[in-house]
């Protein structure tokens, strides 16, 4: 064959592979409001920077006639890119082909880019949209899949890693998202469950709609599997890309400082009136971090789970850093089971990633009831308060308000190894609130006091005294808990000096295998 020929060959071949399953099947694709493999590969990707790794595989199976069914790249696109100039690897699995369900030659691309990846310490982004486990193949799509959990097990803390669910993932297929960092489901188009609806009435007797089962807005506000909810795929795929301007490449890189235009002496009037008289009004918090952070910019995670707290990422003076805030506009900002596995999930990635914590304090404690005792409110809050005191990496806390008990503890607090430690001056910090600290204290002189007014009188005055005594950021003050007490307004430029005093922080934890944080 003369070499023109061979190349012709060539581009025949990548023509061939790039229609995947085939016209039919990509109009089928389309009809349903997805976008193909490659198509999402292309948005998500800075122009003209795909390689594509493995164009040319093909499945090796023969069992149901399936030897007459080849088509190249077997189902997944796979290479490396770049997102605004920094190298990622990525993985893009192809519906139109056998449904984009996962053979034995199929997870051995995924497992090539998640080793390179791993090689270079450059983030892994997956597009999952898949029928599973390829049913012809058998036991080999059930290592394939194995193999792959493997890689997501060695590279967690390591290099970030992003799914995107833009189709179905059922079956022991959600594991490998379930291990990522962030998972990210489109509401058109995803969904995920370890057994769907049919087998689930099967068993159970449940009768449940796929939506209802394990549907985007399930993930995002019931299980908190997902952490970010898009309407489309072209809003999720912008969002991965926003997303990792907040990352380093890996874990032994520092976050990507950016240019910033926002002054960081910034006075906000506001802060100084924003905190209600009364102690028991709320207020959204997200309303002080937009005021604080880098021209407002905040991107939320998990915004519609656990909203009695606030996580996401924000930028100080060009610093990425991770917000953990709790927020009184929801359940009074409560600790319970939800937010502490939400916070604590959290703050582990930033640690890993030598992202700084700042946290935003005003915390009533947490929350109490045998709905929360059974579920293992111990365990689980003892989460934060392990991932916080374990975190390396600057930490600067805030208090606002109410810090009170156990909570105050935990978030963030000096003891926990916080190294700036600043309050409002409205902030109460304390063994527990007012009212409940006088019914202990004064419970049985309370009950001698027969007349009620009398009683309201006095515990009235009791709890103004209690209040003037401990509900204050003096009393820690006094200790050394709190290292200043801040005017409300000036609070973007002291969490800036505070991040640029810590920035050449170095701290560690004993050597050993691993912790055993209570899972
Ligand atoms: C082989 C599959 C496939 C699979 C779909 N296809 N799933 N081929 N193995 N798992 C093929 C179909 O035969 C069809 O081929 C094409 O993909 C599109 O599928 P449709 O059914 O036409 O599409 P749709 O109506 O959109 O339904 C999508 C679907 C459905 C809901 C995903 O295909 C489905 O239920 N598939 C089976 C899901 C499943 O049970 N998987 C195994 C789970 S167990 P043609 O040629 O007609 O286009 C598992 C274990 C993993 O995954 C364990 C890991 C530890």
């Amino acid at each position: 064959m003369a070499i023109e020929q061979k190349i012709q060959e060539l581009l025949d071949k990548r023509i061939e592979a790039k229609k995947g399953g085939g016209e039919k099947r990509i109009e089928a694709q389309h009809a349903k409001g997805k976008l193909t493999a490659r198509e999402r590969i292309e948005l998500l990707l800075d122009e003209g920077s795909f390689e594509e790794f493995d164009m040319f595989v093909k499945h090796r199976s023969t069992d149901f006639g399936l030897e007459k069914q080849q088509y190249l790249g077997d189902g997944v696109v796979t290479g490396h890119g770049t997102i605004d100039g920094r190298v990622v690897y990525v993985f893009s699995q192809d519906f139109t082909v056998f449904g984009g369900s996962l053979s034995e030659t199929f997870a051995a691309k995924i497992c090539k880019v998640m080793d390179q990846a791993m090689k270079v310490g450059a983030p892994v982004i997956g597009i999952n949209d898949s029928g599973g486990a390829r049913i012809q193949e058998g036991v080999k799509s059930l290592a394939g899949y194995a193999e792959i959990f493997q890689r997501n097990i060695m590279a967690s803390g390591v290099i970030p890693q992003i799914s995107a669910i833009f189709g179905p993932c059922a079956g022991g297929a959600v594991y490998s998202p379930a291990l990522t960092d962030f998972v990210l489901m489109s509401e058109q188009s995803s969904y995920m469950f370890v057994t769907g609806p049919k087998v689930t009435k099967t068993v159970t007797g449940e009768d449940i709609t796929t939506e209802d089962l394990g549907g985007a807005w399930v993930h995002g506000t019931k299980s908190g599997v997902s952490h970010f909810v898009v309407t489309n795929e072209e809003e999720g795929i912008l969002l991965i890309r926003k997303l990792l301007s907040y990352l380093p490449q890996n874990n032994l890189e520092e976050p990507p400082l950016a240019e910033c235009n926002d002054p960081i002496n910034r006075l906000e009037d506001g802060l100084n009136q924003i905190i209600p008289d009364n102690p028991n009004k709320p207020y959204d918090v997200t309303d002080i971090i937009h005021a604080i952070v880098d021209d407002g910019e905040f991107l939320e995670i998990h915004r519609n789970y656990a909203k009695n707290i606030v996580i996401g990422f924000a930028k100080f003076n060009g610093m990425p850093v991770g917000i953990v805030a709790n927020q009184p506009n929801f359940l009074a900002g409560v600790l319970d089971i939800d937010a502490s596995r939400k916070a604590a999930r959290f703050v582990r990635f930033c640690d890993a990633f030598n992202i700084p914590i700042v946290t935003l304090v005003d915390v009533p404690g947490f929350l109490p009831g045998s709905g929360q005792e059974y579920g293992g409110i111990i365990i689980h809050g003892a989460k934060l308060l392990f991932a916080y005191g374990e975190a390396t990496v600057p930490k600067v806390t805030i208090t606002l308000r109410k810090s009170y008990g156990g909570a105050h503890d935990v978030m963030g607090s000096k003891q926990l190894r916080g190294d700036i430690n600043y309050a409002w001056p409205s902030a109460e910090i304390a063994v527990m609130g007012p009212a409940g600290a006088i019914e202990v204290l004064e419970g049985r002189k309370i009950l001698e006091i027969k007349d009620p007014e009398e009683r309201q009188k006095f515990i009235a005055e009791k709890e103004a005294e209690y209040r003037d005594m401990f509900a204050n950021p003096y009393e820690a003050a006094r200790f050394g808990y709190i290292d200043d007490v801040i005017e409300p307004r000036n609070t973007r430029f002291r969490v800036i000096r505070a991040l640029q005093a810590l920035a050449t922080k170095k701290d560690v934890n004993p050597p050993k295998k691993h912790s055993n944080i209570p899972l």
